[in-house]
């Protein structure tokens, strides 16, 4: 029986199989943030010399690719990546996903736009049937906490301020629990649009566009039906 870090790493290596593939001494691969995507940028540190460099979706990202020795580039230099590489803390058959666990949603979301490919490596715990559980962290600039608040809980939702972070962008990050996400690009119009959202962790417009996820049987690859 595998542990969840072993599958987490599995899942890192079939995306580290996707870098071998596109390799190439122009190449700017993206990178995503959390424990999984850590896990693939200690992968990553092998192609040194072998890809250009990473855009990171986070300070904590960019921190970890510079300790490898990987160049880390402003995404305002960088106008093609063949992939984007992050987890995310639920997966629905769709593809789409709830992202932010660890705050870096803002970024998360800009570094994959540009990349050609969305590629998302999870564990088998991360899929689930109907996208919800996991409460959808929503970045808010800090004047807008309550506005945004009230909003959210009119929508069903029970918002509550991730206490003593901040993100990388300087802003509040409200976890909203009760949420019931039957149209998540719906949904996730509906909240990018309140005046004072950043940007809510619902990736659906669009979502991954393969997901590896790493279970007992071994990768299972699930592509954008
Ligand atoms: C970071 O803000 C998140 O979007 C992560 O991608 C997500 O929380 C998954 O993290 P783990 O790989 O640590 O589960």
């Amino acid at each position: 029986m595998l542990s969840q870090q072993e599958l987490k790493q599995q899942a890192a290596d079939a995306a580290l199989e996707i870098v071998e593939q596109v390799a190439g001494p122009d190449v700017i691969i993206g990178v995503g943030t959390g424990s999984t995507a850590d896990l693939f940028i200690d992968g990553l540190a092998r192609f040194k010399g072998r890809v250009r460099g990473a855009v990171a979706s986070s300070e904590r990202s960019a921190k970890r690719l510079q300790a490898h020795g990987l160049a880390v580039f402003d995404l305002n230099d960088v106008d093609h990546m063949p992939i984007y590489v992050d987890g995310a803390d639920e997966i629905d058959g769709r593809l789409h996903m709830i992202k932010g666990g660890g705050g870096a949603q803002t970024r998360e979301k800009i570094v994959a736009s540009v990349a050609d490919r969305f590629i998302c490596i999870v564990d088998e715990s991360k899929l689930v049937e109907r996208l919800g559980a996991f409460p959808l962290p929503v970045e808010v600039i800090p004047m807008a906490v309550a506005a945004v608040s009230r909003t959210l809980a009119r929508l069903g939702g029970r918002p509550a301020v991730r206490q003593g972070f901040t993100t990388d962008n300087g802003n509040v990050i409200l976890d909203v629990s009760g949420l019931t996400i039957a149209d998540a690009p719906a949904l996730e119009l509906e909240i990018n649009n309140i005046p004072g959202v950043v940007t809510c962790g619902l990736f659906s417009r669009p979502g991954a566009d393969l997901a590896l996820l790493a279970t007992q049987q071994g990768i299972r690859r699930l592509a954008r039906p």
